[in-house]
């Protein structure tokens, strides 16, 4: 997928993984970056950072946990003739919690976004891509999405949510030009565990040997995975090989997380 001329759209803009993936599109040659996220003093910080390196953007707040308010931000968007042709699901947020520690009010914002966000932003820019034979979406997905943490299961449901969007969505449009990457990553260093406190204590021992990505290289491969029309990413490397290994023999990752993950005291 050429990035060059191409208008993206990155939701979670504001900071962490999506900043920077907005921030390398525009390095990439994109023509604009559509920044979406609710905090607008922060996409503000981030566009002058886009333009700083040369590339535009376009500031649009929105609580993406609002489909209507998602529909209001998509026809904006076409009254100024703005048809992302790539887009970035990336928005997310929940603390990792077990069942009985979740309350209702924590469990519907963590499936609101980041999966059923992706689901609405999707459903408002999906017709101009269909109608231009081409476009590209990424869905930024955690390794809770391929197997369960302990102490984690409304994050982990979320997440397995997202998963069953990111495929039902690649065999909807099968055919149509439109791609779509369902693009997994390991631990980042944003600000992911201080917007959502007492998660990082609950990371599995087990993912020091898969290793942490800076949020500037986890865009540099969601870059290089909408370039090279990638359809699965699982990085780093050491994900992808414990992912074979849980095709093959889920009980021996399973048993590996429950030893080194949040235990119930
Ligand atoms: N950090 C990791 O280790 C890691 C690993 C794998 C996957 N991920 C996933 O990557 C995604 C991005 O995480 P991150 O690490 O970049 O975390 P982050 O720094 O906390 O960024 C989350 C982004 O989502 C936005 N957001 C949250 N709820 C929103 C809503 N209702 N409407 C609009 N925007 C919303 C936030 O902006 P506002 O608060 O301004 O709205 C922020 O821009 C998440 O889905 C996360 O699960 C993270």
């Amino acid at each position: 997928m050429k990035i060059e001329g191409r208008v993206a759209l990155v939701t979670g803009a504001s900071g962490g993984i999506g900043a920077a993936t907005a921030l390398a599109l525009a390095r990439a040659g994109a023509s604009l970056v559509v920044l979406v996220a609710r905090t607008e003093s922060a996409l503000e910080a981030v566009a002058e950072r886009v333009e700083a390196a040369g590339g535009r953007a376009r500031v649009a707040p929105c609580d993406l946990s609002d489909p209507t308010a998602i529909g209001e931000l998509a026809s904006a968007l076409e009254a100024e003739a703005i048809q992302p042709q790539i887009l970035v699901n990336n928005a997310g947020a929940g603390r990792w919690l077990a069942v009985d520690e979740t309350p209702p009010e924590e469990l519907l914002p963590m499936m609101q976004a980041p999966a059923l966000a992706a689901f609405w932003v999707t459903r408002a820019f999906l017709p101009s891509m269909l109608s231009a034979g081409h476009g590209h979406i990424l869905c930024v997905n955690s390794p809770a999405a391929l197997v369960n943490f302990p102490g984690a299961t409304g994050y982990s449901m979320s997440r397995w949510a997202l998963r069953g969007f990111t495929e039902g969505l690649r065999a909807d449009v099968a055919g149509t030009g439109v791609e779509v990457c369902h693009f997994v990553v390991g631990k980042v260093s944003s600000p992911y565990f201080d917007n959502n406190p007492g998660s990082e204590d609950r990371v599995p021992a087990l993912s020091k040997l898969i290793g942490t990505l800076t949020p500037e290289q986890t865009a540099d491969r969601i870059v290089a995975s909408i370039r090279g029309g990638r359809r699965w990413v699982y990085t780093p490397l050491m994900l992808r090989l414990f992912h074979i290994q849980n095709h093959f023999f889920p009980w021996s990752v399973r048993w590996m997380l429950y030893a080194s993950g949040w235990k119930r005291s």
